[in-house]
């Protein structure tokens, strides 16, 4: 398939258009049910309109485009990523793979081509699960596995999510119309940068995913109590903080004794939260992922066991709530195949990797087969604002992506 134009040069302005909608001044952060995420939504609807596609908003708040096959109403295969963000993000994480899907389809518009399916783009809800704790909210949805019990569930800023939904213009009560019939889905293709260093040190610009990591997370609360930082005596404190040092400790040994295992604490809260106030109240998140899921369970049990005995040995009080669990999820081999197929065709070797990172195409595993392309990014750098991609990577995806478009049509 030729291109008539450079798509690298048509996705990055539109990344630096979407980076500029955010909730605050001074770095990208976009979470989900935002009067930002709407903005976003607003915008990448109006691109998938200008690439021919029809656009909605589904029912839990993913921007869906359609550009139909040969006929009206055949099946689909879906392009996607997420349009949230983490604090004080990179602007390719998620952003990149909806923006090339909508250069993808905008080419074959371009060139008056259908394929012998429909082609839907996604612009995916909540896959960080920054507000909620939650992660891939938008396409667990879309798969039909949105637990309902979630909508009581307060975020970061009080709110609840069936009230943040209701305040967007969503009805929490009709989320269930966001689930697709699988009949109704051929594949899920993802492109997304590789948020690590392995391309860049193999010198490829795009590789092949094979799985993506399985993932726990924590929400834990210690409570000791309060006190006088000069008049109580360290052999009488019960300081909550101090604890939570040594669990956060227990997750990085751990996690670095375990092959393929990584752990993070990378939010903590302490109360009050003051100079000279013993910290009676922490809570704090805990991430956890392998590629093997027997390994992260079971260091989800030693790290447990030993949060619980430093907390009694303190004399503090401990509540752990796990808020999230994935399994870790196979692409598809015979997606994997016209992906590699495809990086072949341009040019370039087709190297296998796992992903350590989440993605909605995890989600989207319970709905269609899976594929997806990774582009190489500097340094390997991501959640971060350093996070980069040239131009030419940019649009070695895109290639990839239109190819395997193609090719999935000649294949199926
Ligand atoms: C998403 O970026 C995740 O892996 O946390
Ligand atoms: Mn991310
Ligand atoms: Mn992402």
């Amino acid at each position: 398939m030729t291109t008539t134009l450079a798509l690298g040069a048509e996705i990055m302005p539109r990344i630096d258009d979407l980076a500029a909608i955010s909730e605050s001044p001074d770095g990208l952060t976009r979470q989900y049910l935002t009067p930002e995420h709407r903005r976003a939504n607003d915008l990448v609807g109006r691109w998938m309109g200008d690439a021919g596609m029809t656009v909605r908003q589904d029912a839990v708040g993913n921007i869906v485009g359609r550009y139909e096959g040969t006929s009206q109403g055949l099946p689909a295969v879906i392009i996607g990523s997420h349009l949230d963000t983490v604090v004080m993000a990179g602007k390719f994480d998620g952003m990149l793979g909806v923006v090339t899907g909508i250069a993808c389809v905008g080419e074959l518009n371009r060139q008056a081509r259908r394929l012998p399916f429909a082609v839907e783009v996604v612009g995916f809800a909540d896959e960080e699960g920054v507000r909620f704790q939650s992660t891939y909210l938008g396409s667990r949805a879309m798969a039909g596995r949105f637990e309902p019990e979630l909508l009581a569930r307060r975020g970061t800023d009080g709110v609840s999510l069936a009230e943040a939904m209701t305040a967007f213009g969503l009805d929490p009560a009709r989320i269930g119309d966001a689930a697709r019939q699988a009949e109704d889905v051929l594949a899920y293709l993802e492109l997304h940068i590789e948020q690590g260093p392995v391309l860049e040190s193999q010198d490829l610009p795009v590789g092949v995913v094979t799985a993506i990591s399985g993932a726990t997370r924590l929400v834990v609360e210690l409570t000791g109590e309060a006190g006088h930082a000069g008049t109580v005596p360290m052999s009488l404190r019960r300081d909550s903080l101090a604890a939570a040092a040594e669990c956060v400790l227990a997750v990085e040994r751990v996690c670095s004794e375990t092959p393929n295992l990584v752990g993070t604490v990378g939010w903590i809260d302490a109360n009050p939260g003051a100079t000279n106030v013993i910290p009676g109240a922490v809570c704090f998140a805990v991430d956890l992922r392998a590629t093997e899921d027997s390994r992260r369970t079971l260091a989800l049990g030693e790290i447990t066991a030993l949060f619980e005995s430093a907390a009694t040995r303190r004399g503090i009080a401990i509540d752990i709530d796990k808020v999230h669990e994935a399994a870790s999820v196979p692409c598809d081999t015979r997606l994997s195949g016209i992906i590699a197929g495809a990086i072949e065709r341009n040019g370039w070797r087709a190297h296998r990797l796992p992903s350590g990172a989440g993605h909605d195409a995890a989600a989207m595993a319970d709905l269609a087969p899976v594929g997806m392309i990774f582009v190489r990014c500097e340094g390997g750098v991501s959640h971060n604002p350093a996070e980069s991609i040239t131009a030419a990577d940019a649009e070695a995806g895109a290639r990839v992506l239109l190819q395997v478009l193609n090719d999935f049509g000649e294949n199926s």
